[in-house]
């Protein structure tokens, strides 16, 4: 039975009636990317714009972004409707990179964090084109359980996201990402009290730091009901730590390449305003679509009671040493 028709896939699908419902926010997204005047930025929630990052971008004010989160096209052959992803040389995607960047610093804070998403391929020229006009701070790499396998390569199973700031004021919440890990040998000190664990319901636990190697995401997929049929989305729980340690609620959160709105979802969710970017219009209907939805649920999978929890485990699944 093909994913698509199992009684328990939870995937974004439009009705002809989100369609109708969604026409005037979808007209509004076009007209704020097609207008040539300024875009207002957002008293309240976000905006959602459809049109070329490279054309909206000059026309958003200056010195008035928080947080950039940017998940460009990667250098690969890609379909994303719109937008058809080539494969460039090198140097071509290093310069691609540099107009979109450029494009985007004057819009910075001084205490602005930066993150660009990118694979191995790409990584040095993203690495090379923010450490020109930004702090470069660290590369977090995350695990993706999905991957090709081939018979002449490795197989490609982890993605990276490059963390800048404009200044060195920049705000960095550790506490508010740390990942609740499964305590599987429980150890006691002489007197039996808990040696750096503590135990819950659910059993003992250990709130970690969050390092910048990520193994606890899950790339949505058909049962999940954050999956759209974006090719390449992103999980929200990846959005969610960068958003969380990056930003305030209130703060002012930028993607350019919004795709299915994952980082616009995210920041609405976590009560952060948004500007968005897609240049693609069922890609943007998708994001205004989950955007409704995101007004009645706030949930985040995997981020549960305010950390997030190992990959497959949640407050309810967590299992004990021994399970
Ligand atoms: C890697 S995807 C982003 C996926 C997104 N993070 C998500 O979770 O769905 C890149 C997106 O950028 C869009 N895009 C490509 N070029 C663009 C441009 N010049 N301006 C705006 N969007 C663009 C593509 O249509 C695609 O949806």
């Amino acid at each position: 039975m093909p994913a698509g028709s199992s009684s328990r896939n939870r995937s974004l699908s439009l009705s002809a009636e989100d369609r109708r419902r969604l026409a005037p926010e979808l007209e509004r997204a076009r007209a704020l990317g097609a207008s040539g005047s300024c875009i207002a930025l957002p008293e309240a929630a976000g905006e959602v714009i459809l049109g070329d990052a490279l054309d909206a971008l000059p026309r958003i004010r200056p010195a008035s972004i928080d947080l950039l989160v940017a998940d460009p096209p990667y250098n690969m052959d890609k379909d994303f409707g719109e937008a058809r992803g080539a494969r460039m040389s090198d140097e071509g995607y290093e310069e691609y990179t540099r107009a979109w960047v450029e494009a985007a610093l004057p819009l910075l804070k001084p205490e602005a964090s930066v993150y660009v998403c990118c694979d191995w391929r790409c990584s040095s020229a993203v690495q090379r084109v923010l450490s020109r006009t930004l702090i470069v701070r660290n590369r977090i790499t995350w695990e993706r359980e999905k991957g090709r396998a081939s018979s002449r390569n490795w197989k490609s199973a982890h993605e990276d996201i490059w963390f800048a700031t404009a200044s060195d004021r920049y705000r960095f919440d550790a506490k508010s990402v740390r990942l609740r890990r499964q305590v599987r040998a429980p150890y006691r000190d002489v007197g039996g009290a808990p040696k750096g664990w503590d135990d819950g319901p659910d059993g003992p636990f250990r709130d970690t730091a969050a390092s910048n190697l990520w193994t606890d995401l899950t790339v949505p997929f058909w049962s999940m009901s954050e999956n759209t049929n974006h090719p390449t989305q992103k999980p929200e729980k990846l959005l969610a730590k960068l958003i969380l340690a990056s930003s305030r609620p209130g703060d002012l959160v930028l993607d350019p390449f919004l795709g299915s709105g994952t980082s616009a979802v995210v920041a609405k969710k976590l009560g952060r305003r948004y500007l968005a970017i897609e240049i693609d219009a069922e890609h943007c209907l998708a994001a205004l679509r989950r955007l409704e939805l995101a007004t009645a649920g706030a949930r985040i999978q995997g981020y549960e009671d305010g950390v997030f929890w190992e990959r497959n485990s949640s407050p309810r699944r967590a299992c004990r040493p021994g399970d």
